[in-house]
């Protein structure tokens, strides 16, 4: 028999997060969702899926509560098929001369230096399984190249290039395990952090994304993906 398939996703209790851990819970994986605190959301789908729903808490800026992350899965999965670093900060308003230390270290802690680190704490389980993957939701505003006008977002942006390398570095240094690692941009999308005039919901681009991973393959590893699958530059 096939053993059951299991999902670690952070940012679960919101947005584009929560709307992937409802979509691999159809699919009839384990969700690991990990979030700071239940929604009214999390608390429905907790009814509907039981044991197949675990919560965990996790604030991504505490290190020790990352590098607590893998002791606390193997209680209940030896394995995780795939990672979704989706969790994400975004400091709206910053200029240069009101820059706030302490929000532009959460913006580069919970947007890059956390989902390494969330990979550091389950390597064990991600190299047990099958075919892992490795998926980190980055976004376009980490793209280099593509600055032009202010935008006060220092810190998002920055999180996100960060996020952006590490992903190649990371794809590079497990490549000889066969574990894929991306980038992906999700587009637009209307959640707590999106613009008013987003593309789609959260709902349409769960679809899509998850449409997107079950292709995702070796092949693909250290690249920077828009979710409809075309390749970005960095
Ligand atoms: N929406 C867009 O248009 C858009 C565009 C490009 C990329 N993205 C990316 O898509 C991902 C999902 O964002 P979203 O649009 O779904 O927005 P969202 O609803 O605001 O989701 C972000 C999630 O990250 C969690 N988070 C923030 N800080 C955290 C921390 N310190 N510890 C643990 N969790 C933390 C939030 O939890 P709390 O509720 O506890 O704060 C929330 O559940 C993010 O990485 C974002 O950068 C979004």
């Amino acid at each position: 028999m096939p053993q059951t398939r299991t999902i670690l996703i952070t940012g679960a209790a919101s947005g584009l997060g929560l709307e992937l851990a409802s979509r691999y819970l159809e699919k009839g994986f384990i969700v690991f969702g990990c979030l700071r605190s239940e929604s009214s959301k999390t608390k429905l789908l907790k009814k509907r899926w039981g044991p197949k729903f675990h919560l965990i808490k996790i604030d991504l800026r505490r290190s020790y509560e990352i590098s607590s992350l893998g002791r606390k899965i193997a209680n209940h999965a030896g394995k995780i098929d795939i990672l979704i670093n989706n969790a994400g900060v975004m400091n709206r308003n910053e200029k240069i001369s009101t820059l706030d230390w302490k929000k532009i270290h959460e913006s580069m802690t919970v947007n890059s230096i956390a989902p390494l680190f969330v990979v550091k704490s389950l390597l064990k389980q991600i190299k047990s399984a099958d075919n892992p993957k490795i998926i980190n939701i980055s976004s376009l505003s980490g793209a280099i190249g593509r600055v032009s006008g202010f935008s006060s977002l220092y810190g998002y942006k920055a999180g996100k290039a960060a996020m952006n390398m590490m992903t190649r570095i990371l794809a590079q240094e497990l490549k000889g395990d066969r574990i894929p690692v991306v980038a992906v941009h999700p587009g637009t999308i209307k959640t707590k952090m999106g613009p008013e005039n987003a593309q789609s919901s959260a709902e349409e681009v769960s679809a899509v994304i998850v449409k997107l991973i079950d292709g995702i393959n070796i092949g693909h590893t250290g690249k920077f993906l828009n979710f409809d699958g075309a390749e970005l530059p960095w």
